[in-house]
C-alpha cells in the first residue's frame, strides 16, 4: 500500500499553475479523502528561468521530460502544456512509462482519443480527460458513470467560453469583437492560437468528445459541422435582439436510427431560453436520455481555478484507484459503429438575412423562391434602415432540410435583385 502519491505535472500555465494551488490550498482535505498525501514532485515546462508566482520550489522545475518519466517515485503524470505532438508523444510515453495520465487536452483526446485510451487500457494505467469539456463542469464523468445506464439521444449547448464570452461583451457591453477577444485571452480563457476559438474547431473537438462517449460510438472531427464567428455580420447580434434572439456558438449532436449528426455553429436561441442566459466564460450543456430526458450541467467553462477543479477530480479519481491497485479497468471500446448521417437531410428552423435592392416586387419574388422549395415560412421582415436603395429582408422558416437551405441559398444568388446573403443562422429552441 503507497503511503504517498506523486505527481509529475507537465505544464505550469493557466492550468498547470491553478493544479499546483489546489493541491497546495486543498492539501488536508485531500488527504482526508484519500488516506494519503498527494504532492507534486516534478513539473516540466519550456522556459525554466520565467518567473512564476508559486509555492513551490524552483529546484522542482525543469525542462527534461525523461527525468520525470524516470523518476520511479512519480506515480501519475498531469500533462495541461496543450496543443498535440508533444503532449500526445507525453502522453503516450508516459502511459508506456506504467505511469497514468490526466489531460485536459482536448485536442489530442478528440483526435487520438480511442488509440490512446487503448494504450492506457494495454498498460494496465487510467487516462482520465474530465477537463478537456466544460472546464468545470463534470461532463465526462456524468456521462461515464451519472448517465451509464441511460442511451443518449441528444447533446446540445454551449461548450466554448472563448466566444461565449466575446459574443456577451459584444451583446451587453456593445464591446468590439478585437475587445472582446483580447479580454478572453488576458484572463486565460483562449487557447494558445484563439483561432481555435473562434473559428469553432475547439468547440468542434469537444463536441467529438462528448458525442463519441454519450453514443458509444467513434466521431470524427471531419464529421462535424463547423461555422465558427466569422459568419456572424455586423449588425446580426443586435438584428437577432430585436426578434427575441441571442446568438450563441452552440454545438448539437443528435443520434438516431439514421446515424449521428453532430454540429457547431451561431444559433439564435430565443431569449426565454435557458442558454440564451448563459453569460461570459460560461458553458451549459443539455443531455436528452431516453430514461432520464432532460438534463442540464451549467457552469465555468475556463479559466485557471475551474479547470483546475476538473484535473485535480481526475487526479483524486486515478489516485483512489492507485490505492487499491485497479487502475485501467474501464472499457472503452464503442458499442456502435460509425454511422454518419447525410448532411443534407438534417432539419433546421433557418433564419436569413438578405441584402437587396429596394424595388417594387421583390419580397414577392423572394417568398416565391422558399415556396418553390417548399419551404413554409414563419416570419417575413423587410429592415429597411439601410441605404435609400437597399434593404435587409429577414426571412425565418418553418422546419426544412439543410439541402432545401441550400437550394433556396442558391436560387437567391442567382436572383439580380439581391444583393447578398449577409447571414444565416439555424434557429433553436421553439
Ligand atoms: P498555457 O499556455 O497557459 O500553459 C502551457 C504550459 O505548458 C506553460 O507552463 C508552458 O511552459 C508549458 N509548455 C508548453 N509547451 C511545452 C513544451 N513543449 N514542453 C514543456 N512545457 C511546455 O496553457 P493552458 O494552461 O491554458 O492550457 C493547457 C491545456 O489545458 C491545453 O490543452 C488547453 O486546451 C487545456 N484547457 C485550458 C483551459 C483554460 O481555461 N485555459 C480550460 C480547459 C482546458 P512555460 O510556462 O515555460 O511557457
Ligand atoms: N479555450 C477554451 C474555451 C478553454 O474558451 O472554452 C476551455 O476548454
Amino acid at each position: 500500500m503507497k503511503n504517498e502519491i506523486n505527481i509529475g505535472l507537465l505544464g505550469f500555465g493557466v492550468v498547470g499553475s491553478g493544479v499546483a494551488k489546489i493541491l497546495e490550498n486543498h492539501q488536508e482535505d485531500l488527504r482526508h479523502k484519500l488516506g494519503v498525501p498527494v504532492e507534486i514532485k516534478k513539473v516540466l515546462v519550456k522556459d525554466q528561468h520565467k518567473k512564476r508566482d508559486t509555492a513551490l520550489s524552483s529546484d522542482i522545475f525543469t525542462t527534461d521530460l525523461n527525468e520525470i518519466l524516470e523518476d520511479p517515485s512519480i506515480d501519475l503524470i498531469v500533462e495541461v502544456i496543450g496543443g498535440t505532438c508533444e503532449a500526445k508523444e507525453a502522453i503516450e510515453s508516459s502511459l508506456r512509462a506504467g505511469k497514468g495520465v490526466v489531460t485536459a487536452n482536448k485536442d489530442v483526446m478528440a483526435e487520438y482519443g480511442p488509440g490512446l485510451l487503448q494504450l492506457a487500457d494495454d498498460n494496465k494505467c487510467d487516462l482520465f480527460y474530465e477537463a478537456s469539456v466544460g472546464g468545470g463542469i463534470p461532463l465526462i464523468r456524468t456521462l461515464e458513470d451519472g448517465l451509464a445506464s441511460d442511451r443518449i439521444s441528444a447533446l446540445t449547448g454551449i461548450v466554448n467560453g472563448t466566444t461565449n464570452f466575446i459574443l456577451t461583451k459584444m451583446k451587453h457591453d456593445k464591446m468590439s469583437y478585437e475587445d472582446a477577444l483580447a479580454e478572453a485571452t488576458e484572463l486565460g480563457f483562449a487557447e494558445a492560437d484563439p483561432s481555435a476559438d473562434v473559428d469553432g474547431i475547439d468547440a468542434a473537438r469537444k463536441m467529438v468528445i462528448l458525442a463519441s462517449l454519450a453514443f458509444s460510438t467513434e466521431v470524427l472531427l471531419e464529421d462535424v459541422f463547423v461555422r465558427g464567428l466569422k459568419e456572424i455580420r455586423d449588425g446580426d447580434l443586435e438584428l437577432a435582439e430585436q426578434f427575441g434572439y441571442t446568438v450563441k456558438l452552440a454545438g448539437s449532436a443528435k443520434k438516431n436510427s439514421d446515424g449521428i449528426e453532430v454540429a457547431v455553429e451561431p444559433v439564435l436561441f430565443p431569449n426565454s431560453h435557458p442558454l440564451a442566459s448563459v453569460n461570459n466564460e460560461f458553458n451549459a450543456v443539455y443531455v436528452y436520455g431516453d430514461a432520464v430526458g432532460e438534463t442540464m450541467f451549467y457552469g465555468p467553462g475556463a479559466g485557471s481555478l475551474p479547470t483546475a477543479t476538473s484535473v485535480t477530480g481526475d487526479i483524486v479519481a486515478a489516485c483512489r484507484n492507485l490505492l487499491m491497485g485497479v487502475n485501467g479497468k474501464r472499457p472503452h471500446a464503442p458499442q456502435y459503429e460509425r454511422k454518419v448521417k447525410s448532411d443534407e437531410t438534417k432539419l433546421a428552423r433557418y433564419f436569413h438575412r438578405i441584402r437587396v435592392r429596394d424595388e417594387i416586387g421583390v419580397l414577392t419574388k423572394l417568398t416565391a423562391i422558399y415556396s418553390s422549395q417548399g419551404a413554409s415560412l414563419a416570419t417575413v421582415i423587410q429592415h429597411s434602415d439601410k441605404t435609400e436603395t437597399d434593404a435587409d429582408l429577414i426571412f425565418i422558416t418553418h422546419q426544412i432540410s439543410r439541402k432545401q437551405h441550400l437550394n433556396i441559398v442558391a436560387e437567391l444568388n442567382q436572383t439580380p435583385e439581391v444583393i447578398g446573403l449577409l447571414s444565416h443562422y439555424r434557429v433553436e429552441g421553439e
